[in-house]
């Protein structure tokens, strides 16, 4: 364990999209620290294995597709009060999608920027009132290298994630007084579900091109876990505003 096992501990973190991935590495990682988790998902079967298979107990399991705005900001009020408040938030849930622009209908801008961007205003929106997070509580949005660097057929996930990292500065100053920090983090390739799924679609030779853009690999889920649970933790209580990459040097 690279952190300590009482890191987390007093601490309750929502995860979105815990039930794959990034977002369940994470939530292993916070339980394994001490912290708990309310993990959410869409999925029942799946988010029930994934919170019942965390360590320590307490964990809650929520059903929301939070690219429903007033529903992700419902949970969140919710999710609070269930749990007698909340330590800190890890926006991990997302769709991927690579698709030229000549084939990139509004409804693929829309699914992308669902639970993305939609998720993280109806989020925030809770998490900004007043008695939802205590205070020296730390918001974590999920963006990417994406964000930063140009790929043939991104231009929707690249939009995407960069509106998360421009939301996350401007919220970082805005909650600031509330003792709210706001860091978004961007991930290169990553071995997760949705990497799979994406790679699947590359022509020949591309899965092996996009590995070798990392100059240290591909990354393990852990490695984003491991950069979460730091940002969630009080050693991270003077970083708000940035946007942390976690990338194997993809973008060095
Ligand atoms: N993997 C990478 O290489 C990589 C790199 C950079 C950034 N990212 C970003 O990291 C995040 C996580 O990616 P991942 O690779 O862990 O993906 P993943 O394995 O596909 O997991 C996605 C998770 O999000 C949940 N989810 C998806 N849409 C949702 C919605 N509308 N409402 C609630 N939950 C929803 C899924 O559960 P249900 O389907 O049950 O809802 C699942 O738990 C995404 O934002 C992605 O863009 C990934």
């Amino acid at each position: 364990m690279i952190f300590a096992p009482d890191a987390m501990a007093g601490r309750t973190i929502l995860v979105t999209g815990a039930s794959s991935g990034l977002g369940l590495a994470a939530a292993r990682m916070i339980a394994s620290c001490g912290g708990k988790v309310v993990g959410v998902g869409r999925d029942q079967v799946r988010l029930d294995a994934a919170i019942g298979g965390l360590a320590g107990e307490g964990h809650l399991a929520r059903i929301c597709d939070v690219s429903d705005a007033d529903a992700a900001a419902a949970l969140v009020g919710q999710a609070s009060s269930d749990a007698g408040g909340l330590h800190g938030l890890f926006h991990s849930a997302g769709e991927g999608l690579i698709l030229p622009a000549r084939l990139t209908k509004p409804a693929n801008v829309q699914a992308v920027f669902g639970a993305a961007v939609n998720g993280a205003f109806g989020l925030v929106r809770a998490a900004a009132r007043a008695g939802v997070m205590a205070p020296g509580s730390s918001l974590i949005l999920m963006s990417s290298v994406a964000a930063h660097r140009g790929r043939a057929g991104m231009a929707a996930y690249s939009a995407a994630k960069a509106a998360i990292e421009g939301a996350a500065r401007a919220l970082a100053v805005e909650l600031a007084p509330r003792e709210i920090r706001v860091n978004a983090l961007a991930a290169g390739g990553v071995q997760t579900p949705m990497n799979d799924r994406i790679t699947a679609n590359l022509a020949d030779g591309g899965v092996d091109a996009y590995a070798a853009a990392h100059p240290l690999g591909m990354g393990r889920p852990e490695d984003v876990a491991a950069a979460v649970v730091f940002l969630l933790s009080p050693a991270a209580r003077w970083i708000t505003g940035t946007v942390m990459v976690v990338d194997g040097g993809y973008s060095a």
